[in-house]
């Protein structure tokens, strides 16, 4: 139906006639003369409605609206000097009409199509159709494909060959509820919606495909937040006889590839690896944003010889020195002990660093020799604000490294345009759930310990490092992944461990447990989240900005309204009774 597409005609196809389809982006009546800017996926192009070129297209244009369709015959000119838009890549040339057909009209919309969404969140989901046709929410459909795209090629050439897992399948724990799917042939039995292949995988390896990779779906029923949504996206890959470094080796390869391919950007390499350990003591984070410093420093010595009763009793002090720190209000640092709060910490202190020496509300509890240690101790100079909090050792990492991160925003100390990744390594087998007073495994429960500390398994299993490993990017979780268990015998002992009892086992994971008694080889592998790849690659803040049909914070589709009701018959097909 065309000759072109709405972004490509340029001062070269000077004199062509063309045919173009798309979309009235907008439309002007300039006396005798209409104009409209046709809108496609490629982009925007005048068309020029002239009585004297076609007055029937001229008297038709009257009638054009807001996202009406329409097909244009005409030819391309030049824009009269000092009408051309330098910001679109078609301004140097306009389409002078011969011919306009009314493909389709549209009602008025809900919104603009515009560039800047000024409309709240829950109409642009209703319509998600029209917010797609956004030109940013078309680019970061497209740098989507891209990506995943680049990934397949990159993937494809590494040997690895793309395997499709069953969406309908048995529970995979990854620490989220699961999705459910009743089963009519087999009533009072349920599905459950893969929260991830990574069973499959596995088996994958045992079935001896040895270097597997899927875009996949996952479903996880969990608590919903910017970077979650209830079905997600994973580049998952798994590879047999590897050791870590091979899989940071590749992932590093596949990023630098994937980001100067879709970005023309480029990546270091390698990427810097710290511990678990390494990345709470210093950043009181899992997933550091190490694209600034503010690290948290240890004081509990110094701090503990105050006179200050709460750092006199702390099992552990730390603190932040903010270079430059005193233009901060009393206000910002009243919202900053609130943070902190929200995290359970009981507050936080603060001091300013002036000549004189350490300025704060609760200065008189620190002796001029206590304070000149302090400063010493955080590397402080004048002007400078730091801020510390004593608690146990885990809120104060937890709620430091929350301060830390508002203060980097507050602070401005972000550079957007920097891509910086890190491989967190080393992470705990398991933790203790309070809660349920359990051990929880950390990732999953299919990682294999580190063999130096085989040992404490029995005895003192949270010093149990397992051979993980995270890739953070801007502060970003963006996947996880490790080397497996591939020892029936060991996987049943962290079963153990995590207090699954043996009929729950063999119920849950026995063909799992069965196939690594099949010669399963040793392997490992990692699950990136494309949805959140895509968002930093794009620059936006939520991964809804880059799923074609996302869910709402509250795990609901406002397009097609689902979840929603079904009918008695259907659920007495499944023999199923909701209670009311
Ligand atoms: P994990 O559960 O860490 O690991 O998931 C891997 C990556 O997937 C992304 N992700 C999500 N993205 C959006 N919404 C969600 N609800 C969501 N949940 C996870 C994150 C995360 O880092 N099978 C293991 C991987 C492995 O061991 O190979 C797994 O699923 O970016
Ligand atoms: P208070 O004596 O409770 O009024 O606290 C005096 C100052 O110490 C306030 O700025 C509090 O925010 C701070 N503070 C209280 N508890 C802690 C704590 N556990 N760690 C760090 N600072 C605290």
């Amino acid at each position: 139906m065309r000759t072109h597409s709405c972004g490509e005609l340029k001062k070269k196809d000077m004199g062509k006639k063309v045919t173009l389809c798309g979309w009235v982006q907008k439309r002007r009546d300039h006396g005798g003369l209409i104009f409209i800017d046709l809108r496609d996926r490629e982009g925007i192009t005048q068309v020029v409605f002239n009585p004297k070129v076609s007055k029937e297209s001229h008297r038709k244009a009257h009638e054009l609206r807001g996202e009406y369709v329409l097909s244009v015959k005409g030819k391309v000119s030049k824009r009269p000097r000092g009408t051309e838009n330098k910001s679109l890549p078609t301004g140097q040339i306009e389409v002078l009409a011969s011919k306009l057909e009314i493909l389709n009209r549209s009602k008025t919309p809900p919104f603009e199509v515009a560039d800047r969404a000024k409309a709240l969140e829950d109409l642009r989901l209703r319509y998600r159709y029209l917010d797609l046709r956004r030109r940013p929410m078309q680019k970061n459909i497209m740098l989507r494909h891209r990506v995943a795209k680049a990934i397949r090629d990159f993937l494809d050439r590494k040997g690895f060959i793309e395997i499709e897992t069953p969406i309908l399948t048995k529970s995979t724990p990854e620490g989220a509820r699961d999705y459910l799917v009743p089963s009519r042939v087999n009533p009072g039995r349920f599905f459950a919606l893969p929260q991830s292949p990574q069973l499959f995988k596995q088996m994958l390896m045992v079935a001896g495909f040895d270097r597997y990779f899927q875009i996949a779906k996952c479903f996880r029923d969990e608590d919903l937040r910017a970077d979650r949504q209830p079905e997600h996206t994973q580049i998952d890959l798994e590879a047999s006889f590897v050791e870590p470094e091979d899989i940071y080796a590749l992932i590093e390869e596949m990023m630098l590839y994937l980001f100067k391919t879709t970005l023309g950007a480029k990546i270091k390499r390698p990427f810097p690896i710290i511990t678990y350990q390494e990345a709470m003591n210093r950043f009181g984070s899992d997933k550091p944003d190490t694209r600034f410093s503010l690290e948290l420093i240890d004081v509990t010595g110094i701090g503990k010889k105050s006179d200050f009763r709460i750092f006199k009793k702390a099992v552990c002090i730390k603190g932040i020195r903010v270079p430059k720190g005193e233009k901060l209000s009393l206000k910002e640092i009243k919202e900053l002990t609130e943070l902190a709060l929200v995290y359970g910490a009981k507050g936080l202190a603060w001091f300013k660093v002036t000549k004189e020496g350490l300025k704060s509300p609760i200065a008189k509890f620190f002796s001029e020799k206590i304070g000149s240690s302090l400063i010493k101790k955080m590397k402080a100079e004048e002007s400078d604000l730091l801020l510390f909090i004593a608690d146990k050792p885990e809120i104060v990492n937890e709620a430091l490294g929350q301060v830390r991160l508002a203060l980097s925003k507050r602070m401005g100390l972000i550079n957007k345009k920097e891509y910086n990744f890190l491989w967190v390594i080393d992470f705990p087998l398991v933790e203790f759930d309070e809660e349920e007073k359990r051990f929880k495994a950390m990732h999953h429960p299919f990682c294999m310990p580190k063999e130096e500390d085989l040992g404490l398994l029995k005895r003192e299993p949270l010093k149990v490092r397992s051979k993980t490993y995270d890739l953070v990017l801007n502060g970003v979780e963006l996947g996880t992944g490790s080397i497996r268990i591939h020892d029936s015998q060991l996987q049943k002992r962290v079963f153990r461990l995590l207090g699954i009892s043996e009929k729950e086992v063999s119920s849950k994971f026995g063909f799992f447990l069965e196939a690594l008694d099949y010669g399963a080889p040793p392997h490992g592998g990692i699950a990136l989240g494309l949805d959140r790849l895509v968002m930093i690659m794009a620059g936006r803040e939520t991964i809804r900005d880059v799923i074609a049909f996302p869910k709402t914070q509250r795990a609901t589709s406002l397009l097609t309204g689902s979840p929603s009701s079904v009918t008695e018959e259907q659920l007495k097909e499944l023999q199923l009774k909701i209670e009311r």
